[in-house]
């Protein structure tokens, strides 16, 4: 586990961004919302904590008092299945509302075991849909429409995208007013992050003034590692106050909670990766001020 009080500069401590611990308030009460805060989890990388981000964000802001709606993006429907939902089976998901008749938001939606999350789930099917949108007019907007009538029930809905920037990923960034890129502490991971930001601005540009990139979050952080904390120091360097205070130390109890079928605020509430998406909740909560 990362311990902040490690390092001690000049009597400030200094937490892994490298940056002087700051105190994040507690989150005041809720305030319920108009219209939900859409945010968008995308990385084209693979397997860099977009998921694991998606269900503990969601669970912790869920534990604050929130409404969530997770959704779920990606046609491999890892976040249904972290989240126990026996996802091949399912007759409607994410695919029926983007294409063919079009199902109502609400056979769609599943409540999850967390009291205040909700789940619009995917499988495979889903991977037929960036073809069958090809020729749609307004393909890009699709997901943006069909969401439309949920965001009065929510304060937020967090989208978890696959890991490409195609149609898919284009829809969740056009209705998104903004975009959480989890990022795994290790050098190749700096690379993807000039494409991604090219798009996000290329999207907000084309298709959604609105849409803004909310935050960096450092995933799978080892502190025993320099090359970790290098590639942290280096992050913050480019993006600043976008980069979360809060990381997320790699530990198996992650690949131990999804095979459960649980976040980790439930599966083992006082650990420290729960924790740790506490602190990334109550972040959010404070930048978002909702
Ligand atoms: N902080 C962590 N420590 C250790 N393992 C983690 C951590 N976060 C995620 N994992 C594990 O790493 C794997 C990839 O994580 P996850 O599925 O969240 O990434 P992803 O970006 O959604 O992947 P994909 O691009 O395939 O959708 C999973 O097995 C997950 O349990
Ligand atoms: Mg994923």
């Amino acid at each position: 586990m990362w311990e902040a009080k490690d390092i001690v500069s000049d009597g400030v401590e200094i937490g892994p961004t490298g940056r002087p611990l700051r105190v994040i308030p507690a989150p005041p009460p809720v305030v319920p919302a108009d219209e939900a805060l859409i945010v968008a989890m995308c990385n084209q990388k693979g397997g860099v904590g977009k998921t694991t981000t998606t269900i503990n964000l969601g669970a912790a802001l869920a534990e604050y008092g929130r409404r969530v709606l997770l959704v779920d993006l990606d046609p491999q429907g890892a976040l249904s299945a972290g989240l126990g939902v026996a996802h091949h089976d399912l007759e409607l998901t994410v695919h029926n509302l983007l294409v063919g008749g079009r199902a109502a938001p609400s056979d769609v939606l599943l409540n999850t075991k967390i009291d205040g999350l909700d789940l619009l789930p995917s499988n495979i099917d889903l991977s037929a849909a960036e073809i069958q949108l090809v020729n749609e007019v307004g393909r890009e907007h699709t997901l943006g429409r069909a969401l439309a009538p949920l965001l009065g029930q929510y304060d937020y809905v967090l989208i978890d995208c696959q890991p490409s920037l195609g149609l898919l990923t284009v829809n969740a960034l056009a209705c998104a007013d903004g975009v959480i890129i989890p990022m795994e502490c290790e050098y190749f991971s700096l690379r993807g992050l000039a494409l991604l930001t090219d798009t996000v601005d290329k999207v907000r540009d084309r298709l959604n003034r609105r849409l803004v990139l909310s935050g960096i979050v450092g995933t799978m952080f080892d502190a025993r590692l320099l090359h970790s904390r290098q590639v942290m120091a280096r992050v913050v360097e480019v993006f600043g106050d976008l980069v979360y205070d809060t990381v997320i130390n790699r530990t198996v109890r992650f690949p131990d909670a999804s095979v459960a079928g649980e976040p980790i605020t439930t599966w083992a509430p006082k650990s420290g990766g729960a924790e740790a998406y506490r602190a990334m909740a109550r972040e959010v909560i404070h930048r978002s001020g909702r």
